[in-house]
C-alpha cells in the first residue's frame, strides 16, 4: 500500500459549542476532540499528520505537547489565517505535503467517532478500486447539514457532493452524505485544491468540490458506505456532543460486557472513562462510577450507587443505596445498604459495614465490624472488633479532631460514645450506652452510664393513682 500522510482540519472556531476554545478541544465525556481523532489515526502509521490550526492555535498545541494521543504521530502545524473553508484550510496544508508522494487521508477535527478499522477499509478499498479520491459515505436519516452524495449513470458513479445550503428540493431528499474522511492521492490534491473556487452559497472554498473536479477529469472517484452511520458523527453543535457522549458511553458498557462484567440495567448506568471493572462482576440498576475508580473480581453492586474514586477489591458486596469516595473496600467485604464511606476509609479484608454507618479517615482491619447505624470518624478498628450498633466517636471539639483507637477484638456496647482522643485496648469491652472520655485497658469493660435504679411497685403505683382520678 502506498505511503500515507493525514491532514486534519482543526482551525474551526465552533461558534455553536457557544466557546471561545478552538472546536477541535471540545471535551467529550473522554477527551478533547483532536485526541479522540489522533488516536483513531494512529494505526494507520502515518509519516505525517498534518493538523491545520487557526484560532487561537496555542492551545490546541499545548493541548496536544502534553496528551497520550500525539504519541505514534509526526506533528506538523500549519497556520490557517482566516476560515475561509475546509478547501481553504486544506490549501494551507500544502506546502507541509510538498515532498510527499502518496495516499492523503483527510479527516475533519470534529468527527470523534471512527474506528482504525473503518479507516483501514477505506484504504484497502481505496487501493482495490485504483481510485484517485475514495470517501466515506453513510445514510442518514434525515440528512440535516450533510452534503449530499450526488450520482449520475447506471452504474451510478459520484458525480459531486452538494453542500445541503446548495442543493435543490430533489436534491435534498438525497439521504447518501458525506461523513468527511477522504483518501486522495497526492498528485491529484494538490491542483485540486489550488484550483478550488468560492462560488457558492457561503462564498466559501469547499473541499469537496475536488470529487465533482476528479469526476469531470474522468478519475475513478468512490464512495465506500459505512456499515455503522454513528461513526461518521460530526460535532457542531451542543445536541451532537449529547449524541456524541451517548455513543461513547455505549461502547465502553459494550467492552466491558464482553471483557465478562454484567450489567442489569446498562442505561441507567454512568460510568467514566477511567474506571476499571474487572470480569465477573456485576453492576446493577443506577451505579454511578467516577473518577480513578476500580471494581475487583465478582463484586457485586446491587444498585443505586454512587462510587467516586474508590478502589474495591474482588468478591466485595455493595448493598443497595451506598456512596463511597476516596476509600478503598478489601476483599470479601460488605458495605451497606445505605452506608457513606468518606475519604480516607481503608476496609482490610471481610469488613462489614452495614446500614446507616458513615466512616471517614478510618481504618478497619479484617473481620472488624460496625453493622448498624454509626458514626466512625478519625479512628482505627482492630482486627475482629465489633462496633455495636449506634456507636459514634465524637473526634470533634468544634475547633479539633483526635482520633479514636480501637484494639483487635475489642467490643464496643450499642449506643457508646468514644469521647477522641481515647483508646479502648486490644480484647476490651464497652458496656453499652457508655459515654468513654477515658481509655480502657486491654480486656477490661468501660462502664461509663449512670447506675440504674430500680423502685419496687413504683409503676402499679402510679397506674392505680391514674385509674383513681379517672373514677371521680
Ligand atoms: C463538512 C462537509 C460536508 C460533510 C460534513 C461532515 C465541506 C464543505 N462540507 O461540512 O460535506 O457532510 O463536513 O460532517 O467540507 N475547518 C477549518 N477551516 C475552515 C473551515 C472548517 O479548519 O475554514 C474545520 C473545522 O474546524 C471542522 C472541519 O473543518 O473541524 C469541518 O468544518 P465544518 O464547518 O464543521 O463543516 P461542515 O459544515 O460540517
Ligand atoms: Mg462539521
Amino acid at each position: 500500500m502506498d505511503k500515507i500522510c493525514c491532514v486534519i482540519l482543526a482551525a474551526g472556531v465552533g461558534k455553536r459549542m457557544g466557546g471561545e476554545l478552538p472546536k477541535a478541544l471540545t471535551q467529550t465525556r473522554e477527551k478533547a476532540l483532536i485526541d479522540h481523532v489522533l488516536f483513531g489515526l494512529a494505526p494507520l502509521k502515518p509519516s505525517k499528520t498534518v493538523i491545520v490550526v487557526g484560532h487561537r492555535r496555542e492551545l490546541l498545541e499545548e493541548h496536544l505537547r502534553n496528551s497520550p494521543s500525539a504519541h505514534g504521530h509526526s506533528i506538523e502545524y500549519v497556520l490557517q489565517e482566516q476560515q475561509l473553508g475546509t478547501g481553504d484550510a486544506v490549501r494551507a496544508a500544502l506546502p507541509a505535503l510538498a515532498s510527499f508522494q502518496g495516499t492523503v487521508i483527510l479527516t475533519y477535527a470534529d468527527h470523534p467517532l471512527f474506528t482504525p478499522e473503518t479507516l483501514k477499509h477505506l484504504l484497502e478499498f481505496h487501493s482495490f478500486k485504483r481510485a484517485t479520491l475514495s470517501m466515506l459515505s453513510f445514510q442518514a436519516p434525515p440528512p440535516n447539514d450533510y452534503g449530499r452524495i450526488i450520482r449520475a449513470g447506471t452504474p451510478a458513479q459520484v458525480v459531486r457532493i452538494t453542500e445541503a445550503r446548495d442543493c435543490s428540493p430533489e436534491e435534498l431528499l438525497i439521504s447518501e452524505v458525506n461523513s468527511g474522511f477522504y483518501a486522495v492521492d497526492s498528485s491529484f490534491l494538490k491542483p485540486a485544491v489550488e484550483g478550488l473556487s468560492n462560488k457558492n452559497s457561503q462564498g466559501e472554498y469547499y473541499l469537496t468540490d475536488i470529487v465533482e473536479k476528479a469526476a469531470k477529469e474522468g478519475q475513478t472517484v468512490v464512495a465506500f458506505p459505512l456499515s455503522e452511520a454513528e461513526e461518521a458523527a460530526g460535532v457542531n453543535s451542543p445536541a451532537d456532543l449529547v449524541r456524541v457522549n451517548e455513543v461513547l458511553a455505549r461502547r465502553e458498557i459494550l467492552k466491558l460486557a464482553e471483557s465478562g462484567v454484567i450489567f442489569d440495567d446498562p442505561h441507567t448506568c454512568y460510568l467514566d472513562a477511567t474506571v476499571t471493572i474487572a470480569a465477573g462482576a456485576r453492576i446493577g440498576p443506577n451505579v454511578q462510577l467516577r473518577g480513578m475508580t476500580s471494581i475487583g473480581r465478582s463484586v457485586l453492586i446491587e444498585g443505586s450507587s454512587l462510587i467516586i474514586d474508590a478502589t474495591i477489591a474482588a468478591n466485595v458486596v455493595i448493598k443497595f443505596g451506598s456512596r463511597l469516595e476516596q476509600c478503598s473496600v478489601g476483599d470479601g467485604s460488605s458495605v451497606g445498604p445505605f452506608a457513606n464511606l468518606r475519604a480516607g476509609t481503608v476496609l482490610a479484608q471481610e469488613v462489614r459495614i452495614g446500614n446507616f454507618v458513615e466512616t471517614k479517615n478510618v481504618t478497619l482491619e479484617a473481620g472488624a465490624k460496625a453493622s448498624h447505624l454509626s458514626y466512625l470518624g478519625d479512628c482505627s478498628v482492630g482486627e475482629g472488633a465489633n462496633i455495636g450498633a449506634g456507636t459514634i466517636t465524637c473526634n470533634y471539639d468544634g475547633y479539633n479532631k483526635a482520633r479514636s483507637i480501637i484494639g483487635k477484638n475489642a467490643f464496643i456496647g450499642s449506643n457508646s460514645c468514644l469521647v477522641a482522643p481515647v483508646t479502648v485496648g486490644e480484647g476490651a469491652l464497652v458496656a453499652a450506652g457508655s459515654v468513654i472520655t477515658r481509655d480502657v485497658p486491654k480486656d477490661a469493660l468501660g462502664l461509663g452510664r449512670a447506675k440504674q435504679e430500680n423502685k419496687e411497685g413504683w409503676a402499679k403505683l402510679r397506674r392505680e393513682q391514674r385509674e383513681d382520678k379517672k373514677g371521680k
